[in-house]
């Protein structure tokens, strides 16, 4: 099947560029504004632009075990609406993803289920080093330095040595330390203002873990990637990355921050936590600047019954992935960032992070992966409208501007204008790890 995207502004590795786009099979095969072929679709996108779809590289998709919450289903139903075309979902299921088994039975649930292309991180625990060591199929490895939903933890310093001396995956942490966590929650026992929580999770616990996460990189010279940072202040770990270390961010922690909690309550209770509006600006900036290159959402759902809970006993997390890149084009519209950027933030970056191959740009011979933007359209995001099992958003009521309108995942059109193909099936996404990472892979 041969589709030509016709007159689309494409968002490509070197610029903006008016021009068409001829997916075959599931390839991108030729860019050229001069293009005249024979089509089986041909898409005439005057007025809109095309962009990689987006990877996110942190999701919770709760299946197995928690599909009351979500289920691969809904969640891969909301990437398709959201632009996101492939997705690594996070060990915290039930059971844990722990061995290469049960990373096996995840991959073949998403063989039948997903509507996006996939990959999973395989859990650290104090006793599985032999089975981190030998993982296959996978972007790496995830450790809870601090624990956060679900009991994955690694948070003996003997446990976390070997980790990183004895392994050779790429590994992607939770950083909150736990001994400051713990100590928090007695000093704020008995309160249920859920804006506590933030100071639970408070500055301190998010830099000393990112602190001794990255000190443990740089020691035994090992890729490690931050992920969901929360604080101005870690950023400054990262100046020296010496070639081994990334950040990501999240929109939740870029756009939302303690003064919210008035108005949104436990719906924005997450970890990390939500921090202040000075947090927000340096994190912008530290994305400006290139020392935090990837955003990724941290889509954690659970139902609004759970979250209703007084504190502490509702949930941390929020769902994201289906309004994640319609957030980023309200700030391309508002003069904040580029379309360049959201590309590189969102597609290219996560890509060369994680080594995955053929993903992440729009060029010749990489998977039509593909998202289609109309910058002009203006929608407000409604519970009502969520595709995500929980049915709910903590941008609920909100209007944007920039939205995906077409999304297509190795060649076929998965979503167009609030319809799903639910034929489609996405891909096991496929990792070079010899490439390198972030620092050293370019293509
Ligand atoms: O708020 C969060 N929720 N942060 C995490 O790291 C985990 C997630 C979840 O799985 O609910």
């Amino acid at each position: 099947m041969k589709t030509l995207i016709q007159n689309a502004d494409v968002i490509l590795p070197e610029g903006q560029l008016r021009t068409n786009v001829l997916i075959d099979g599931q390839k991108i095969a030729a860019i050229d504004p001069a293009l005249h072929t024979r089509a089986d679709e041909v898409v005439s996108a005057s007025g809109l632009c095309l962009l990689p779809g987006v990877i996110d590289d942190q999701v919770h998709f709760r299946e197995p075990g928690l599909t009351h919450k979500e289920d691969l289903h809904h969640a891969t139903r909301a990437c398709a609406k959201g632009g996101v075309t492939t997705f690594f979902e996070m060990p915290n299921t039930v059971p844990s993803t722990t061995s290469q088994q049960r990373l096996n039975e995840k991959l073949d649930l998403a063989a039948k289920k997903s509507l996006v292309n996939y990959g999973f991180y395989i859990g650290a625990t104090p006793q599985n080093l032999d089975e981190l060591r030998n993982a296959q199929r996978t972007p790496g490895i995830k450790i809870f330095i601090g624990s956060s939903t679900g009991d994955l933890l690694v948070d003996d310093q003997q446990a976390l040595e070997r980790i990183f001396a004895e392994t050779s995956l790429p590994i992607a942490a939770h950083c909150e330390d736990e001994g400051i966590v713990r100590a928090n929650q007695q000093r704020f026992a008995g309160q249920s203002d859920v804006a506590v929580h933030s100071q639970i999770r408070d500055h301190q616990a998010a830099w000393v873990a990112t602190k001794r996460a990255t000190d443990l990189a740089r020691r035994h010279q090992h890729r490690f990637h931050v992920l969901h940072v929360s604080t101005g202040a870690e950023v400054a770990l990262f100046a020296e990355h010496g070639g081994l270390l990334t950040a990501e961010v999240c929109p939740h922690h870029l756009l939302l921050n303690i003064d919210d909690y008035p108005r949104l309550g436990s719906l924005i209770q997450m970890n990390p936590s939500l921090k202040t509006e000075q947090d927000n600006q340096q994190l912008w900036q530290a994305l400006l600047d290139g020392l935090i290159q990837v955003i990724a959402t941290d889509h954690a759902p659970h139902t609004l019954e759970e979250k209703q809970q007084p504190y502490p006993a509702s949930p941390s997390g929020l769902p994201a992935v289906e309004n994640s890149l319609a957030l980023m084009l309200d700030r391309v519209n508002q003069g904040r960032c580029s379309l360049q950027q959201i590309a590189h933030w969102m597609s290219d970056a996560p890509a060369r992070v994680w080594d995955l191959v053929d993903k992440g740009r729009i060029q010749v011979g990489y998977d039509a992966d593909l998202v289609l933007v109309d910058m002009q359209r203006t929608e407000v995001i409604l519970n009502q409208q969520q595709q995500t099992k929980s049915g709910w958003s903590p941008w609920h009521g909100q209007s944007l501007q920039g939205w995906p309108v077409r999304t297509w995942v190795m060649g076929r059109e998965v979503f167009r204008d609030g319809h799903f193909d639910l034929t489609v099936r996405g891909h096991e996404a496929r990792f070079d790890h010899a490439r390198g990472g972030y620092w050293s892979n370019t293509s």
